[in-house]
């Protein structure tokens, strides 16, 4: 490692230690911010950690909603975001106004949401869910009831086919995993065929049909680690290589090219978090994520809910 990076890193260990601060990360995050985190998982394990931590700052490595919900966990405690632009085209595709019509459009329906989305949709949810639980939250409520599913059309798609349910879905998309194309996946196939494909539910129906396995990254990280096969394809953001490349050196792994112009699935989002911004952040105590307290109370309702079904 170069001097200059780990002056980097000491500096941001030290400030860290000092002023008390809990580092969580994204898998999506570049490999050098994953290295240095003290916890790195899926947005389920993170809001657990987020929840759960003693820590006095909570300086989050990941988007904007992330961050938002470690906030609404814990209203006291001062929560961090390296770069506020640090979005979701998710979260963006489902405003607050809108939503509120739909819903009202469809009375008698329960409101699941996926956790990226903004405070103000969570607000307006019965129930968050994360990849990880949300075949869980669905089934937590009566075959007959009603249920709108928001903002990821796709997620949503996927656990009506897995439940047998007709929820109603929010036709939002990420606009890293909707572009994720099949003919690259029958290339690599094709180059491959011994190898599994592992997907995120984010992706189109019909990458999840070609599916090996789907689920959330801490899932296909899992997947990949206990699975005998020696190579995966893997069809969801590129941060997931490096947990997966570290947990098994000796299998082979292969991100799924967008498109044929682009062999990278990077989300210009999480990419927006640096170690640069992560010591200026801690020397600042900024960018921080602050929220009124009415929306604070009642976006939190439904994350605690969801906290307590998992
Ligand atoms: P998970 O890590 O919960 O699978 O979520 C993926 C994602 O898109 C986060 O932005
Ligand atoms: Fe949002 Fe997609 Fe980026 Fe995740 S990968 S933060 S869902 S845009």
């Amino acid at each position: 490692m170069k001097n200059s990076r780990k002056n980097l890193i000491d500096n941001i260990k030290q400030i860290q230690q000092r002023k008390n601060v809990v580092i969580l990360a994204h898998f999506y995050q570049v490999s050098e911010i994953q290295d240095i985190a003290d916890f790195v998982g899926d947005s389920l394990a993170l809001a657990q950690h987020a929840y759960e931590t003693n820590a006095e700052i909570i300086l989050f490595a990941g988007v904007h909603f992330m961050a938002e919900t470690a906030k609404i966990l814990n209203p006291g405690k001062k929560v961090i975001l390296p770069d506020l632009e640090a979005g979701c085209s998710l979260a963006d595709s489902c405003p607050p106004a809108e939503f509120k019509k739909f819903k009202k459009e469809h009375p008698d329906h329960i409101v699941i949401s996926y956790i990226n989305c903004s405070a103000q949709i969570k607000a307006l949810s019965d129930i968050i869910c994360t990849s990880s639980n949300a075949v869980n939250v669905v089934n937590s409520y009566p075959e007959d009831q009603k249920l709108i599913f928001a903002p990821d059309k796709n997620l949503g798609n996927y656990i009506n086919n897995i439940t047998g349910r007709k929820m109603v879905l929010w036709n939002g998309t990420c606009e890293v995993h909707d572009i994720i194309n099949t003919e690259a996946i029958i290339d690599l196939k094709k180059a491959h065929p011994d190898a599994k494909l592992l997907a995120h539910p984010e992706c189109k129906a019909v990458v999840l049909e070609l599916a090996d396995f789907v689920g959330s990254t801490t899932s296909l990280l899992n997947f990949s680690k206990q699975d005998p096969s020696e190579k995966f394809i893997v069809a969801t953001e590129t941060g997931i290589l490096h947990a997966m490349r570290k947990a098994s050196p000796e299998k082979e792994f292969f991100i799924v090219p967008t498109d044929e112009t682009c062999s990278c699935n990077d989300c210009p989002y999480m990419k927006k978090n640096t170690l640069e911004k992560i010591l200026a952040a801690l020397e600042n105590e900024k960018p921080e994520i602050i929220l009124e307290k009415r929306l604070l109370e009642k976006a939190k309702k439904p994350v605690l809910k969801m906290l307590q079904l998992s």
